[in-house]
């Protein structure tokens, strides 16, 4: 059978915000696509994974204003942040790049060029909110106010979370500035659109071609037949982005550069290694590119995007794949809820990258369901599928061959057929993941490990290991076994790259799907090491229970919520921004001045200290704080600080906690105890 010609494929994954962690929701965006683009890999085409940071936008630009920096600054530590992040989970980049850059710089005024000559971009008055004290135009999400319906202070201003009403926010009773508190005014200005109306046509034809999933295409087909309208490109200073040619003070809006950045990146990584670039924008190409998102952002890559793509005279993609939402046991991944969990607090707590690589393979489909993060789920699947079943077959294997028969294989192969079907299924398990279905293709996976495990079992070998003149049978059992395994990884290599990569030193052979051709016969294997220990549901537990105890900080930039309001087809969020509070809710909190009597590290914690306080009167408290990173304990007695003495206490893995002091800072190393001058007493309110 001759090898068919390479394909040439470009990948993307949706890029990130610069403006907050990656969460375990990215990660099983990045987990989808660097599965696929590792399987077309081994299936030797030539297919890259790009992606980059979205770094414009108003939210970064507050943010950094907040923190004292320049927005560069900002979004430079973010993406160190984001790239080391993606790298512990072995998503494979052949670029991450930013959005602000200058290539992406170039591409949006290129493409915003040729619009423009072709007639596609529109330019009107349009009257906004603006706050006269911060001197900005406020999106609606920037606008809070009493419902005009229900009346509840402190609303959005597009919709109220006490009884559901959607207004203007020129309707909200006494408007305020989320971000100055300033009454807003209105500003009329002049704003730049995509004549998106103009491609109905070509749209039309798009979603009917098989480009997008069903479920996908009519959702977009109900905006098409609702109508299309003119879309809003342009935001006015101040504004971190890119100024548009010819039109000073005045900005793309974010959502314009941002899939441009796709391309950016591409074209970094081509710049860099003399890949070639022109032919995958080339229309008409035989080069691929696919788009994997979320399904929230499904009409920027499905009407949007390729539009523009059409007006440029560039290639349309090839196929765009949304995904449903992660939810961590049944809930929404929310911050106030406890239920959000960082990349970084998956890896902090000890767990292996790959538990949740194959996590989401056994779940994920091709369709856009959301999928749940269930811990014992989680627990069950890895240990029994993964280290029962797969691992097993090896490591079962492994000690007799490196005892009886120095670690080679047997000279031939007892159960041609049984081999022969283990290879036979791989086109199947191909179709699958080239299909995205990743969790039909591990659950063949896994019956096959049923099955090389049931034949060892028949075989018996550590009972024919101890009768006399059956080592041949010994040795033939477990070349067999190892032989299976060895297909049992090649074909698992895509979800677990880090495990295959240890087996390949184990079997001495590259694990690729071309290569499976013929058995590994007298062949010298390395001595076994293991391939991966088991998940101590412990772990799992205590990284569920963080997200409990984590202080609400960097929530998702509102920016996003406006934005993607904005363009319709969205609903509002309602836990985007830290809520603001009244008076009398911060009043509730008892902030008292505590003494540390003593200061312990806490066994199996890799961030906590575990605090006894002294709140004079009120007596003693114990307190867990994850200041380990930046304190000894021993600094830390006899000194004063100040703890919220009436939190409820929290069981936490390690014990009860009785309060929670309050520390600044970023995290890790840098953590600032607060602590009140000298002359103030224990157990005194601050005020
Ligand atoms: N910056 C835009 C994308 C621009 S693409 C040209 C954005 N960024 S995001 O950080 O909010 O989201 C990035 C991706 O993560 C999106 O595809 C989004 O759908 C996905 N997810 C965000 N939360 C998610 C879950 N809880 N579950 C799964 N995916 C989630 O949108
Ligand atoms: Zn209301």
């Amino acid at each position: 059978m001759a090898t068919p010609a390479p394909r040439k494929i470009l990948v993307t994954s949706a890029l990130p915000y610069a403006n907050a962690p990656l969460h375990l929701g990215h990660m099983l965006e990045q987990i989808q696509t660097d599965i696929w683009v590792r399987f077309q890999q081994s299936r030797g085409n030539d297919c890259l994974y790009v992606c980059a940071d979205d770094a414009h936008g108003t939210a970064i630009m507050l943010a950094a204003e907040k923190q004292g920096i320049t927005p560069e600054e900002h979004i430079e530590r973010i993406r160190a942040e984001h790239e080391r992040d993606s790298a512990a989970f072995l998503i494979g980049f052949a670029n991450y790049y930013s959005t602000h850059s200058e290539e992406n710089r170039y591409w949006s005024e290129e493409i915003y060029r040729r619009l423009k000559a072709n007639g596609h971009i529109a330019s009107r008055e349009i009257t906004q909110a603006y706050d006269p004290e911060k001197n900005l135009f406020l999106a609606d999400r920037f606008i809070k106010g009493t419902c005009p319906r229900c009346k509840t202070p402190d609303q959005y201003g597009d919709n109220c979370e006490a009884c559901g009403a959607t207004y203007t926010p020129a309707e909200l009773i006494d408007p305020k500035s989320a971000i100055s508190g300033a009454t807003p005014v209105d500003k009329a200005s002049t704003h730049f659109f995509f004549k998106l109306p103009d491609f109905e046509d070509m749209l039309r034809g798009w979603l009917a071609a098989d480009t997008l999933q069903p479920q996908v295409a009519n959702k977009l087909r109900e905006w098409l037949d609702a109508g299309l309208q003119e879309w809003d490109i342009s935001r006015d200073a101040p504004y971190f982005g890119f100024e548009i040619p010819d039109e000073p003070g005045k900005y793309f809006y974010v959502w314009l550069d941002a899939p441009i950045g796709y391309i950016a990146s591409f074209q970094n990584y081509c710049k860099r290694t003399g890949h070639e670039f022109d032919e995958y924008l080339r229309p008409g190409s035989d080069t691929e590119m696919y788009h994997f998102i979320g399904k929230d952002i499904i009409n920027f890559h499905g009407l949007f995007w390729p539009a523009m793509l059409d007006s440029a005279g560039l290639r349309t993609p090839t196929g765009v794949f949304a995904h449903g939402f992660l939810t961590v046991n049944g809930a929404k991944m929310s911050k106030s809820r406890g239920t959000f969990i960082n990349a970084h607090t998956y890896l902090d707590h000890g767990l292996d990258p790959e538990y949740l690589r194959y996590y989401f393979a056994a779940k994920l489909g091709a369709s856009v369901d959301d999928m749940d993060l269930n811990p014992e789920d989680f627990v069950q699947r890895v240990n029994s599928d993964v280290v029962g079943k797969v691992v097993n077959i090896a490591s079962r294997c492994a000690g007799f061959l490196r005892k009886g028969f120095d670690n080679r294989l047997a000279g031939d192969c007892a159960e041609p057929e049984l081999l022969a079907d283990f290879v036979s299924a791989g086109e199947g398990i191909a179709a699958l993941f080239e299909a995205r279905e990743y969790n039909k293709a591990v659950r063949e996976i896994v019956s096959l490990a049923d099955r090389a495990n049931q034949y060892i079992d028949q075989r018996k070998p550590w009972v024919l290991a101890k009768e006399e003149g059956r080592e041949a049978e010994v040795h033939a059992v477990c070349s067999v076994g190892i032989n299976l395994f060895r297909v049992l990884m090649t074909y698992l290599k895509p979800v677990l790259p880090a495990m295959a990569a240890k087996s390949e030193t184990f079997l001495r052979v590259s694990l690729d799907w071309h290569a499976l051709r013929g058995p590994l016969l007298d062949h010298e294997l390395a001595t076994f090491e293991p391939l991966m220990t088991r998940v101590d549901p412990k772990l799992v537990a205590a990284m569920l229970e963080s997200g409990a105890g984590a202080a609400p900080a960097e929530e998702k930039p509102a920016q996003q919520a406006v934005d993607k309001k904005s363009t319709k087809g969205k609903p509002a969020k309602t836990d985007e921004l830290p809520a603001e509070i009244q008076f009398d809710d911060f009043a509730k909190i008892d902030l008292r001045v505590a003494r540390i009597v003593a200061a312990e590290h806490v066994e199996g914690a890799d961030k906590l200290l575990q605090l006894t306080l002294d709140l004079g009167e009120r007596g003693q408290r114990q307190v867990f704080a994850g200041i380990k990173a930046a304190y000894q304990p021993e600094q830390l007695v006899g000194r004063l600080t100040v703890v919220v003495a009436n939190l409820a206490p929290r069981k936490m893995r390690f014990g009860l906690s009785e309060g929670m002091v309050l520390a600044a800072g970023p995290g890790g190393e840098e953590i600032f105890l607060l602590q009140p001058d000298a002359g103030a007493e224990p157990g005194m309110q601050v005020k």
